[in-house]
């Protein structure tokens, strides 16, 4: 994981350590300003770490929820409280939602087609009748809130964010997105795995951006006992290859490059992302002529109030700062959260999967050469989307992916809980309540929104080995699904 290099120490704007003006301490004042001054030099040749900022920042987070809940205005309140669904009511206010933002469409069939969801009490959800509503809403291909903001520019930045089914940490976002300078000139694409109400409710409840929804057509929740779901004779994960050619079950000659079968949920994440890229870029109506940045994160994400200030002065600065960059980052993990001595600096490296995946925009001229290699992306035995970009990256792109990075994070991984961490207490929201802290001081300090950027000297970059893949993606059925989703449509 990437550590934090080259830190000041920069005082809290309420300690006060060091305003105090009083005389006998004047010299005193003069001795630390020399000590500043000879550690901004040092800062540009030494790299050390430091963990007092983790410490500091445990010590003022308080995770309550009503802790978390006073840090966010009140008019944003209501994206944080679930309703208690009403089963006829809410379904019938958001298909009139929809019906009230349709000008000029005939959407007859779509109202009349809603209205039958889901209307008698508690019932499991009727699978034929989600996909019915995904095939109309990607259909339709409905901008909410384009009347209020107007149509989407060619250059606007849009947001596309993957959301699988951890509701409460897209409340979060969402709460995050409303307080972000610039966020109404952006369209924000929200890409779904799950069909929910719930969920459906939060995002169309958005005023104050527009908004698309769109639903990835291959679920799990949508093939229950079916590829790409679960089919009940699919060879299971550990069986060995001479048994499974025995038994004769569905892909018993693709185990992956580890000898195992083919685990349903862990595929769905690579899908989905590739899906939705190819949908974003080259089937969306709305998105024929783009050609600005698309920014990718996902549900259990959260970002700054200036992200897209700091996106906007990237792209400008992109020709002079690092003309070989052509994706640029906003995210970056970090251990620690005092990084704000970094807040108007950017560095450049190779584009490496396991630091760069949070937070990141590329334009239409990186993705056509990303998609040229789909072949590469498709059949690399390795479930993580993130690794199958390297690879791609590496082995396949003319120019390889190459990143301009900020050294201040304004995207924020708030999910503790994702696939890899079940041990982790999910209902936690110490992470979160730091992230509010963190951005709270900066904000106080005025570090965010950077008059300029800065080109850091490089920290060490390590030679990423080509590696194996991690696996989990040797099923014949999952190259050709993932090679049919970048098929020409238009
Ligand atoms: C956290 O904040 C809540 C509400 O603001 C307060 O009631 C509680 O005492 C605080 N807890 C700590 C440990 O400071
Ligand atoms: C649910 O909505 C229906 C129709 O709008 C209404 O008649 C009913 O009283 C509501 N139930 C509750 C518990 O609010
Ligand atoms: C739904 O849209 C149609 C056509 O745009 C309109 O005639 C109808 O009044 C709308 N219904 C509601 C309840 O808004
Ligand atoms: C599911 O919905 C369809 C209509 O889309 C209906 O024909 C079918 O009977 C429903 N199935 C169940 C189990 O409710
Ligand atoms: C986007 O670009 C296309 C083609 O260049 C042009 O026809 C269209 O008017 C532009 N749209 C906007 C909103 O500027
Ligand atoms: C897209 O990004 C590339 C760098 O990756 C840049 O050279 C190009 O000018 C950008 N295109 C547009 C239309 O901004
Ligand atoms: C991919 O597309 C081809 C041709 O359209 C089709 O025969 C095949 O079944 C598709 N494969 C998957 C996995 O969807």
């Amino acid at each position: 994981m990437s550590k934090m290099r080259g830190r000041v120490l920069i005082p809290l704007p309420n300690t006060g350590a060091m305003g105090r003006k009083r005389n006998n301490f004047y010299m005193r004042s003069v001795f630390i300003l020399a000590l500043c001054i000879f550690g901004l030099l040092q800062y540009h040749n030494f790299n050390y770490l430091d963990s007092r900022d983790a410490l500091l920042s445990d010590a003022l987070a308080n995770d309550s929820a009503d802790a978390i809940l006073s840090m966010v205005p009140a008019p944003l309140h209501k994206y944080l409280t679930p309703h208690t669904r009403n089963h006829s009511a809410p379904a019938a206010a958001a298909v009139l939602q929809l019906n009230s933002s349709i000008s000029g469409l005939s959407n007859s069939g779509f109202a009349a087609a809603a209205t039958t969801i889901n209307f008698e009490a508690y019932r499991p959800p009727n699978i034929s009748e989600i996909k019915r509503q995904i095939v109309r809403y990607n259909e339709l291909q409905l901008v909410l809130n384009e009347d209020t903001f107007g149509p989407l520019q060619n250059d606007s930045v849009i947001i596309v964010v993957q959301v699988h089914t951890r509701i409460n940490y897209l409340r979060h976002l969402i709460v995050s997105l409303a307080q972000a300078r610039d966020i109404s000139k952006s369209l924000v694409v929200f890409s779904h795995d799950f069909y929910d109400d719930d969920i459906n409710d939060l995002v169309q409840q958005i005023d104050f951006c527009k908004v698309l929804q769109i639903f990835y057509p291959y679920s799990m929740q949508t093939h229950p006992h079916e590829y790409p779901g679960v089919d009940p004779n699919d060879c299971p994960r550990n069986i060995k290859k001479e048994q499974a050619l025995i038994s004769n079950c569905n892909n018993a000659l693709y185990p992956d490059l580890y000898g195992h079968y083919r685990e349903a949920k862990f595929t769905q994440t690579k899908h989905h992302w590739w899906w939705k890229s190819n949908r974003v870029f080259n089937e969306l109506e709305v998105t024929r002529f783009h050609t600005g940045l698309v920014l990718f994160l996902e549900e259990d994400h959260y970002v700054a109030e200036d992200f897209l200030y700091l996106l906007g002065m990237m792209q400008q600065r992109t020709k002079d700062l690092c003309p070989q960059c052509n994706i640029l980052s906003l995210g970056t993990y970090l251990k620690t959260f005092n990084y704000y001595t970094y807040h108007s600096k950017v560095e450049s490296m190779p584009w490496i999967s396991s630091k760069h995946n949070m937070g990141f925009a590329f334009n239409r001229t990186t993705w056509t050469s990303i998609r040229r290699c789909a072949r590469h992306f498709c059949t690399y035995d390795d479930y993580n989307w993130d690794w199958s970009l390297q690879h791609v990256s590496q082995q396949c792109l003319q120019r390889k992916l190459h990143a301009m990075i900020v050294k201040g994070p304004r995207v924020f991984h708030i999910g503790e809980c994702g696939v890899h961490h079940k041990n982790k207490n999910c209902e936690s929201n110490q992470v979160i309540s730091k992230v509010q802290h963190v951005l709270r001081i900066a904000r106080n300090s005025h570090q965010l929104f950077p008059r300029s950027l800065m080109m850091t000297v490089p920290s060490l970059i390590k030679k990423s080995k080509l590696r194996k893949g991690n696996g989990g993606w040797g099923d014949l059925r999952d190259h050709e699904l993932c090679l049919n989703m970048s098929l020409p449509t238009r």
